[in-house]
């Protein structure tokens, strides 16, 4: 299965698939990475991985973005979407041409700690502040509001006593990037239905 990626940041949890698909662990190509940020480790490590890697953002495109992305998805046979930071909501022309075919990953149990705002270590310093004793990850599908569309799977994650938001911050990453990998591997084999 040929993906898209569209990252904002570091580019972590690409990276997570991207090595999956290299050692044959996920079927799936990574054909296409898009960035709204020029900056992004996400782009860097595209082009470290000789992945065609493009900034396309409203700066660059302007009301011509929503087209610009799926133009360049279309081109390089995306399949399936995976936002990995994706920090942009997508236009109505991307969602229409690849309705339940666009994934999110989300720092936390949805439908808690999700929506406008909620990214990032916000998250995570707001569920310390509910005193939750467990969060997680979710992968859900997208539509067009922030961490609203069906969710596909969740991975729990106990929240410790003492933690911090960054000692959070990173459990929860590191379960990210494995649940990603496994949730994919469903999705790819059929196992996930999207529809
Ligand atoms: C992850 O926590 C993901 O759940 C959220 O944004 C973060 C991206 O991290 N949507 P990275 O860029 O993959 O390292």
């Amino acid at each position: 299965m040929n993906l898209g990626f569209l990252a904002s940041g570091r580019g972590s949890n690409m990276q997570a698939v991207i090595d999956a698909c290299k050692r044959g662990e996920l079927a799936a190509t990574p054909r296409v990475v898009i960035s709204n940020n020029s900056a992004s480790g996400a782009l860097e490590r595209a082009r470290q991985e000789g992945i065609p890697a493009y900034h396309l953002s409203s700066h660059t495109h302007g009301e011509g973005l929503d087209e610009a992305i799926l133009e360049t998805l279309r081109r390089h046979e995306a399949q399936l979407v995976v936002l990995a930071g994706y920090m942009k909501k997508l236009g109505p022309r991307t969602l229409a041409a690849y309705r339940n075919r666009i994934v999110n990953i989300h720092p936390a149990l949805l439908p808690k700690f999700g929506g406008q705002g909620m990214y990032g270590m916000n998250v995570h310093q707001a569920v310390i502040a509910a005193g939750e004793r467990e969060t997680g990850v979710t992968i859900h599908l997208v539509d067009e509001e922030y961490d609203h569309g069906a969710t596909l799977a969740q991975a729990r994650v106990p929240v410790l006593p003492g933690d911090t938001p960054e000692t959070l911050a990173r459990r929860v990453l590191e379960r990210e990037h494995t649940f990603l990998v496994e949730t994919l591997g469903r999705i790819v084999r059929g196992e996930l239905p999207l529809d």
